[in-house]
């Protein structure tokens, strides 16, 4: 009931910071390593087996740093390995899935829009999904093409940036959507911008709260809790470019943390 080991995060990069922030919120007695494979980013066009491979990969360097629990912080990788890695190890895994359930309960105009990657797309849990909740609304899904290479090299407030998020969107505002789900834990960076070329109407959803609400509630089952109020330990590391992590890190949180490059 008092497990102090660290919860482990992973994402193809910086992305799943979205989700490590919503965690370090709710759970601030937990210790957290998190591990952004930058090198190998995006994973959205890799085949199901090379991703397969590098989330076991990525799994097994956070089991080494005695993680207790493994967040899959990537939609992608969840889409494609989640089954794989809940097959092969012991440990509980929680993994992002598009908020569609959500967005098709409340829409009004009975229309919604889904961001993700193409993996995502494809992968068996969006399907089932948007059969089972989203029966009598339209879905438009659209392959946010670009955008995580845009997040991935700090891109986000460019003016080319502003602009391609117009010519993306546009389909949707045509099809009078007001839910805009994102289905790419990179894609709450670029909630800014976003915001400026949506309708006001349109509200855009972004799973990273659920999940962290959903890690505590694995952890409280599986009595894996921190309860001590004593100083977490954050920890970060990259198969890529550290400067990148860092900038957003420095954005992200005014805690004490540590790098390291891979
Ligand atoms: N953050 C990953 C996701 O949620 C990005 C995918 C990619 O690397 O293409 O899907």
């Amino acid at each position: 009931m008092n497990d102090a080991r660290p919860i482990g995060i992973f994402d193809s990069g910086v992305g799943g910071l979205s989700v490590w922030k919503e965690i370090v919120k709710l759970l601030p007695n937990e210790s957290v390593v998190y591990y952004a494979d930058s090198a190998n980013c995006p994973y959205g066009s890799k085949s199901k087996q090379e991703i397969i491979e590098l989330a076991k990969r990525n799994v097994d360097f956070l089991l080494h740093k005695q993680c207790k629990l493994i967040v899959v912080a990537c939609n992608t990788a969840t889409a494609a390995a989640i089954d794989d890695l809940r097959k092969e190890y012991t440990i509980s895994f929680i993994g992002m899935e598009p908020a569609v359930k959500p967005a098709s309960l409340h829409s009004k105009t009975k229309s919604i829009g889904v961001l993700a990657t193409e993996g995502t797309f494809n992968g068996r849990l969006y399907q089932q999904t948007t059969k089972r909740f989203a029966k009598d609304v339209k879905v438009n899904i659209k392959v946010g093409d670009k955008l995580v290479d845009i997040v991935e090299n700090n891109l986000i407030f460019e003016k080319e940036t502003k602009e391609h998020l117009q010519k993306l969107i546009h389909p949707f505002i045509k099809m009078n959507i007001d839910h805009l789900v994102l289905g790419c834990t990179h894609y709450p960076f670029l909630m800014p911008v976003l915001r400026e070329v949506l309708p006001q109407n349109v509200k855009i959803l972004d799973p990273a709260p659920a999940v962290a609400k959903q890690t505590y509630n694995i952890l409280k089952k599986e009595r894996l809790t921190h309860q001590d109020t004593g100083k977490p330990i954050y920890e970060f590391y990259t198969t890529g470019n550290m400067d990148i992590l860092n900038n957003f890190l420095k954005k992200l949180t005014d805690k004490k943390f540590s790098l390291y490059q891979l």
